[in-house]
């Protein structure tokens, strides 16, 4: 499966501590633990030994012990304790089924097949320094993955479900738009929207260019720049990155990170933002039936400002994603 071959988010890097922490990805249950180095291991979340689960362990001296006989593992995977036959050298073959794990936007990520390698999905405007990074989430949706995707590439919802913060009644004419293909997925530009209020440092209502792009099956950027003259901080222009989670085909759990240029605002204002506008999309998303996304374009009715999400589509079906859609 092409999605075991991606890398994906599981969990906030600071929420993995001390303590052995569970989570599932593509249907399979995971344990994230952090070596005496602090590096992030992810194996299956089942011992080998008679299958209990590892995360009701513990760490012990950069090593994960199983809960339920103790036997202690490696950062390797290898078992080297056994408690019940002190003198016992595990072999070879006592061993955790691990994945590869790394570190990276504030997150921990985890690849489940050894066979290919994958580059995480690009957040050009993580190396911006003129711009503060902040994690927003994790947000758990009854819906797939997919379908949050299409959800943030869509702007014509904006008058309806956003409506007095990204959009209005009175305003919900979407001018064409450019789509082009990338070899993530696409690239929308000149992607323009009446906004009430555009973001948190909003004075004014004004006209907003957008920019989307899908970096990964299962994930997307969008950058804004409003009119100087419409925020109440100068140079002020945000790109937020949407990282998903796709836990099972019909949940997900999602993390917006921001690159906002505003250093000054506390974390709570700019997060607060995020959050009011994500509430009002979930209870929307979660009603969408099928919650896979279909990719047979027959399935359900395009027009012309849908043209990103059925690029979104077509691209998804060209690369033989089978999670999350029908
Ligand atoms: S089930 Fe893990 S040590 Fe026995
Ligand atoms: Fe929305």
């Amino acid at each position: 499966m092409i999605e075991e071959t991606l890398w994906h988010p599981v969990a906030l890097a600071c929420d993995l501590t001390q303590q052995p922490l569970a989570v599932q990805l593509l249907a399979h249950d995971i344990v994230l633990w952090r070596d005496a180095a602090a590096v992030p291991h992810a194996w299956a979340d089942q011992c080998p030994h008679r299958g209990a689960k590892l995360s009701l362990g513990r760490v012990e001296n950069g090593k994960l012990e199983c809960p339920y006989h103790g036997w202690q593992f490696a950062a390797s995977g290898q078992c080297v304790k056994v408690p019940a036959l002190p003198s016992f050298t595990p072999p070879a073959a006592h061993c955790a089924r691990t994945y590869a794990a790394q570190e990276a936007y504030g997150l921990i990520w985890v690849k489940l097949s050894a066979s290919e390698s994958a580059a995480l999905p690009a957040f050009a405007a993580e190396a911006d320094e003129r711009l503060r990074k902040l994690n927003c989430g994790p947000y758990d949706v009854a819906t797939s993955a997919p379908r949050l995707v299409e959800n943030f590439l869509d702007m014509s919802h904006f008058g309806f479900v956003h409506e007095g913060w990204l959009g209005m009644r009175a305003a919900t004419a979407i001018e064409d738009y450019k789509v082009e293909a990338t070899p993530t997925g696409l690239l929308a530009t000149h992607c323009k929207a009446w906004q009430p209020q555009s973001n948190v440092h909003s004075i004014a209502p004004a006209q907003v260019e957008y920019s989307y792009e899908v970096t990964a099956p299962y994930g997307a950027v969008l950058t804004k720049v409003p009119d100087a003259a419409t925020v109440s901080v100068d140079g002020y222009r945000e790109s937020i990155a949407m990282f998903i989670c796709p836990i099972t085909a019909q949940t997900s759990r999602v993390w917006f990170r921001l690159a906002v240029a505003d250093f000054e605002s506390p974390d709570d204002k700019l997060r607060d933002f995020q959050h009011t506008i994500f509430m009002q999309d979930k209870p929307v998303l979660e009603s969408q039936r099928p919650q896979r996304l279909p990719l047979d374009l027959r399935a359900e009715l395009h027009t012309a400002a849908d043209k990103a999400s059925s690029a979104y589509r077509r691209h998804l079906k060209n690369l033989g994603i089978t999670f999350g859609v029908c």
